[in-house]
């Protein structure tokens, strides 16, 4: 895989302030310029979250926690951890405004660099906002790249990504799925029980306790085809989580070249969030108890 040098374009003007902007959409990481309102902002999530996590996040997540010592204080700077994160599994995190284009962020994951949004939410936002920002981002994503097996699943993808973007629209659903319902929404079924890894989970209050607690959701072991196959919510909780055994597992799974599983999902119609197939391993049957009806993206 080729590597490219973040390349310097301009300072351009953002909303946030005058900012070097790279065709990579990587900036360096204003910090500086956080409020004491930001900061006192991260320290309630964070605490939040360390308080609610133990028993609910798998053992992986919570030890890149302490780890990173994410919550010494205030927002950690990006150079500091980096310098964890490099002597651990060779990944670098990269400030960015937010979302990038499918490329782009596909292009840093294959070089084992994690965007993180550097700006973080308003007081008014605790429980939800709609894009990620710095605690979905740094929280929720970065201590599994701690973990070697999920860090090499994590370029794989970005590699997958590539090759997916460059074959059709369909085949960059697929993978997005898997990224949704892994990356994002992943359970773990550990020796000591369900677990969460998903960075959309441990991000969320609502979500870390409904995923596990609710009997409103369906949850399923992981099932390649099954998962790429299947629409899912952006707007409530999921109405159906994937469950894998290990990390392991994973990475095994989705090892194969998925071009022909592309062209073999192209024949067959997409599965609605809430469904529960025939040949599914089922952990938990929902209820479906307040599922809201279509919707599905
Ligand atoms: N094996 C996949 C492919 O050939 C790439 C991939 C790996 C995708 C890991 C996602 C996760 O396309
Ligand atoms: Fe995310």
């Amino acid at each position: 895989m080729q590597t490219s040098t973040p390349r310097k374009v301009e300072h351009q003007q953002t909303d946030r302030g005058y900012i070097p902007v790279y065709a990579t959409g990587v900036v360096e990481q204003p910090w500086a310029d956080y409020s004491r309102t930001d900061h006192e902002v991260w320290d309630t999530l964070f605490k939040r979250q360390r308080e609610l996590l133990p028993g609910r996040a798998c053992r992986e997540f919570l030890e890149g926690v302490e780890r990173f010592g994410l919550g010494d204080g205030g927002i950690p700077r990006f150079a500091e951890l980096n310098k964890v994160l490099g002597r651990a599994t060779g990944w670098e995190l990269v400030a960015v405004e937010g979302l990038l284009p499918d490329e782009v962020f596909f292009d840093h994951l294959a070089n084992r660099r994690f965007p993180v949004t550097w700006w973080i939410r308003k007081p008014e936002q605790l429980d939800y906002l709609s894009e990620p920002d710095l605690f979905h981002d740094l929280f929720g994503h970065v201590p599994l790249l701690l973990n070697p097996v999920f860090a090499d699943y994590m370029q794989a993808y970005g590699r997958g990504g590539m090759k997916a973007f460059a074959i059709d629209r369909e085949a960059l659903t697929n993978l997005t799925r898997l990224y949704w319902y892994t990356v994002e929404f992943g359970l773990i079924h550990t020796d000591e029980g369900m677990r969460i890894y998903g960075a959309g989970i441990v991000s969320s209050k609502g979500e870390s306790i409904y995923c596990l607690d609710s009997p409103a959701p369906n949850r399923i072991g992981f099932d390649l085809e099954r998962v790429m196959s299947t629409r899912y919510r952006i707007d409530t909780y999921q109405q159906t989580y994937f469950v894998i055994d290990s990390f392991e597992q994973l990475f095994e799974a989705t090892r194969p070249d998925f071009t022909p599983i592309y062209a073999r999902l192209k024949a067959q119609p997409a599965h609605a969030a809430a469904d529960v197939l025939a040949g599914d391993r089922v952990f938990n049957r929902g209820t479906r108890e307040g599922f809201a009806v279509g919707g599905d993206a």
